[in-house]
């Protein structure tokens, strides 16, 4: 008797460790702000080991932050590192007239540094401990957004 409720408590306890953490939990564990990544992450994977990751979203996603418009794919992937995404694919930023993709986001003290390989510019990582809205970024005060 008390051992089925020792299996089943450990059957419990195995089934909740189990459970996969959400992306932006994935996000704070490397210690990264999770405004990083925009509301609506349908799956991600992700390698342990390489830090290798894939997020996946239902749809592009597009919204303005500080006056730069941001467009993330569908799909997103690149290499993971505390502080620290390389290699990253999906994500980009437009200036004047062209999209140009963001390959590398690092913590640099309480500064976040978005780079797109021959400049980058950097944000108060303060600014990002919220998910920006896919539409309407971070100034969604009153908008009611569907998607
Ligand atoms: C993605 O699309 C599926 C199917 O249309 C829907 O059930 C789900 O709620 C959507 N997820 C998000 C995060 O928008
Ligand atoms: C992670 O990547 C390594 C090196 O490519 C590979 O050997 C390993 O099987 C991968 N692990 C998972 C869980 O995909």
């Amino acid at each position: 008797m008390s051992k089925l409720i020792f299996f089943l408590l450990l059957t419990v306890l195995f089934t909740v460790s189990d459970q996969k953490p959400t992306a932006y939990d994935v996000v704070k564990r490397y210690n990264l702000p999770v405004g990083i990544l925009p509301k609506g992450v349908v799956d991600y994977e992700l390698n342990t080991t390489t830090g290798d990751f894939k997020v996946f979203f239902n749809d592009t996603c597009k919204f303005t932050i500080q006056s730069y418009q941001l467009k993330y794919k569908s799909t997103i992937s690149g290499v993971i590192s505390p502080g620290h995404v390389k290699n990253l694919k999906g994500v980009s930023v437009k200036v004047l007239f062209f999209w140009i993709n963001i390959v590398e986001v690092s913590l640099d003290g309480n500064d976040l540094d978005f780079s797109v390989g021959i400049a980058s510019a950097s944000f108060p990582a303060a600014d990002f401990v919220e998910s920006p809205q896919c539409g309407c970024g971070f100034d969604c005060n009153g908008l009611v957004f569907s998607s």
